[in-house]
């Protein structure tokens, strides 16, 4: 690639000639035209790449909108897709998935051994009566079993409700509660920084709250001894060698429409939602846009280093590899752990071609210095990517040069747990600028409005709206389609609101300056102020809390809470420690705050609603900005 600013404004890098004419995207213009023009023409040739088991009536259904349908009258499973469809070809003997555990162990199943790994699953939760629509939460490290567990449920027309792995009680309970699982899935521990997370220990107290739960199966990954509740565990291993069990499942028919899981996420309110997301639509929207933003070409081995648990796992690391027939590499431990080189290293021992992260993995590995990845031998790349937050122009720098060696373009995808798959990203033949995420994907408009709806010029910043539906679109929010409706479609009729601040170029970039709602994201894991106040409150020490965002070197943005005291409680240091701890252990590590201060008093309005901007503008030294609201 090279450095030069002719066409475009600002800092910009061509892609190499043999990067663009390589790419199944060799003409970004005239594909992106086509789409413009035929949205439904679009992607129904998308999806004809894939197997139906009965043709749609209608590409898209925008009659009850903004409850939109694609494919409708469709009959299909992602599953078939991902694995009935390779057991009579060629495919059938490729390596689905590489998987290393951080001890060093190594795993690898062909697309042959991992559908009959599914279908006994399958058959052992059917043996539990799950059925489909019944919804299933797991709760697991990153082990193989977890995307086993997945397909299983889907296979069934069971709807899975993952829980991120470094969730703690409460957040876990609340999600199983809400969900109404009758059965989860866990592991007696997962192996992550040379420790023990002790999972089936927090599964076991977020069950006691949670009665509805009547079988919870357990994978050996620790060996640790664990507690076993007779007549509600089983353990995995001894369910999957059962006599009885079978190495053959039917993939049960679903409409496209059906739903294929449900996925909590952060918002506004203390209560975190589900998203809804297809079997259909949703596998065609995933499968498409891992095919051209990376590109990916029957020899290439991916490697998305994000959790199954979050919609980056569920979608390309899960599903879409899968879609695509490629070779997946999955990576149970952490990044540094037991030195900074560790992820180098899998780069170098897999040969792996693709390789996809967050920019906070990113900044926190540069911090080590460039000797750890000169050690090893990355040639074998060929694209990277980025995911999660913004990333700061000296981190995409760094990330080009030293692990891309300036041969290797980065993609840098904006996208939700609400979108399901990328929608503001390039494809390896287009220009890229350092910290945006370009264009919209093929078939897309985005917009940046004002707090009126205006559309505002380019250069300023302003709300990001999507204006045109797409397949992996989230349906609704589980059990509270009126939220959806509010949420998303309430605050600019017709257009998608995506809760981003951005800016658009005079070259059409856009460039995602962050959350404007009450979300934070933290290391590019999504939390809600609202949970992590709440948690706060929980703490008999604690009458009220706000929780704000401020820049954090490594991890983007880092939590600082501001709480006051309940009568008879005084402030000290090691009340403060024992608040961050509090919180760590009610909702996870992730969430825990950078500082607690203790305070007298909160800037409040006048109807008595914290206003967090006016803390974070003190707590930075900034303007505070208008304040005829506040309350004293
Ligand atoms: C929020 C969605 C979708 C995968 C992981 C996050 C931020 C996501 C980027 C990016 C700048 C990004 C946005 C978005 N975000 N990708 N490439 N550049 N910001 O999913 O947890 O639902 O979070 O992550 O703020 O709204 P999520």
């Amino acid at each position: 690639m090279t450095n030069t600013n002719s066409a475009l404004h600002g800092e910009v890098f061509y892609p190499a000639a043999e990067v663009a004419q390589g790419a199944r995207v060799p003409d970004w213009e005239a594909l992106a035209q086509r789409a413009a023009a035929d949205l439904e023409g679009f992607w129904a040739a998308e999806a004809r790449e894939l197997e139906w088991y009965a043709p749609w009536e209608q590409v898209l259904d925008e009659s009850q909108k903004p409850f939109f349908k694609w494919f409708t009258g469709a009959k299909v499973n992602i599953v078939h897709n991902c694995l009935d469809r390779y057991q009579a070809g060629a495919t059938r003997n490729k390596t689905a998935l590489l998987w290393e555990g951080e001890k060093g162990d190594v795993r690898e199943f062909s697309y042959a051994t991992l559908h009959r790994e599914v279908c006994r699953f399958a058959n052992v939760l059917k043996g539990l009566g799950v059925a489909k629509g019944d919804r299933v939460t797991i709760y697991m490290g990153r082990v193989p079993e977890i995307i086993v567990a997945m397909l299983a449920c889907a296979k069934l027309g069971a709807i899975h409700s993952v829980v991120y792995g470094g969730f703690s009680v409460d957040s876990l309970a609340g999600r199983i509660a809400d969900s109404e699982s009758r059965v989860a899935i866990t592991c007696d521990g997962a192996c992550l920084n040379g420790k023990i997370v002790e999972l089936k220990k927090i599964m076991d107290e977020a069950l006691t709250r949670c009665p509805l739960v009547e079988k919870l199966i357990v994978v050996k990954r620790t060996g640790a001894d664990v507690p076993v509740v007779a007549g509600r565990d089983v353990w995995y291993h001894e369910a999957m060698s059962a006599p009885a069990i079978s190495d053959e499942c039917a993939t049960e028919v679903m409409d496209a429409e059906d739903p294929l899981f449900i996925l909590y996420t952060s918002g506004t309110t203390g209560k975190p939602k589900a998203i809804v997301h297809t079997h259909g639509g949703y596998m065609v929207g995933i499968y498409t846009t891992l095919k051209y933003v990376f590109d990916l070409q029957p020899e290439d081995r991916f490697w998305c280093a994000a959790d199954p648990g979050w919609i980056t796992g569920h979608s390309y690391i899960v599903y879409s590899p899968l879609l695509n027939g490629t070779t997946n590499f999955m990576y149970e431990g952490a990044p540094a752990y037991p030195q900074p080189d560790r992820w180098w290293s899998l780069i170098e021992k897999y040969r792996l071609s693709i390789y996809y992260t967050a920019p906070t993995a990113i900044r926190g590995l540069m911090r080590f210095g460039e000797d750890w990845p000169a050690k090893h031998d990355l040639s074998s790349l060929r694209l990277l990517g980025t995911v999660g937050e913004p990333i700061n122009p000296e981190a995409w720098k760094w990330y080009h040069r030293v692990i891309g060696h300036e041969r290797c373009p980065i993609m840098d995808t904006w996208w939700q747990t609400e979108t399901g798959m990328f929608m503001i990203t390039p494809t390896p033949a287009l220009p890229l600028k350092p910290g945006s995420g370009t264009r919209p994907f093929f078939g897309q408009q985005a917009e940046i409005v004002d707090d009126e709806g205006k559309v505002v010029p380019d250069g300023d910043e302003g709300n990001l709206v999507l204006l045109r539906p797409w397949p992996a679109m989230l349906r609704t929010v589980y059990k509270d389609p009126e939220r959806y409706v509010r949420q998303y479609w309430g605050r600019f009729p017709g257009k998608y609101l995506t809760g981003d601040s951005a800016k658009r170029d005079v070259d059409g970039y856009y460039w995602i300056i962050g959350r404007v709602d009450d979300v934070i994201k933290v290391s590019g894991y999504r939390l809600g102020t609202a949970e992590i106040e709440s948690a706060l409150v929980s703490h008999p020490a604690v009458a009220e809390a706000a929780a704000i965002g401020l820049p954090h070197e490594i991890k983007g943005i880092g939590i600082h809470a501001f709480v006051i005291l309940r009568q008879g409680f005084t402030a000290s240091p090691g009340l403060s420690a024992e608040l961050i701890e509090h919180v760590g252990a009610h909702m996870g590590k992730i969430a825990r705050p950078e500082t607690v201060t203790i305070v007298d008093k909160l800037p409040k309005t006048r109807s008595g609603k914290i206003m967090r901007r006016v803390l974070k503008a003190r707590a930075q030294g900034l303007p505070e900005g208008d304040l005829s609201t506040l309350e004293d």
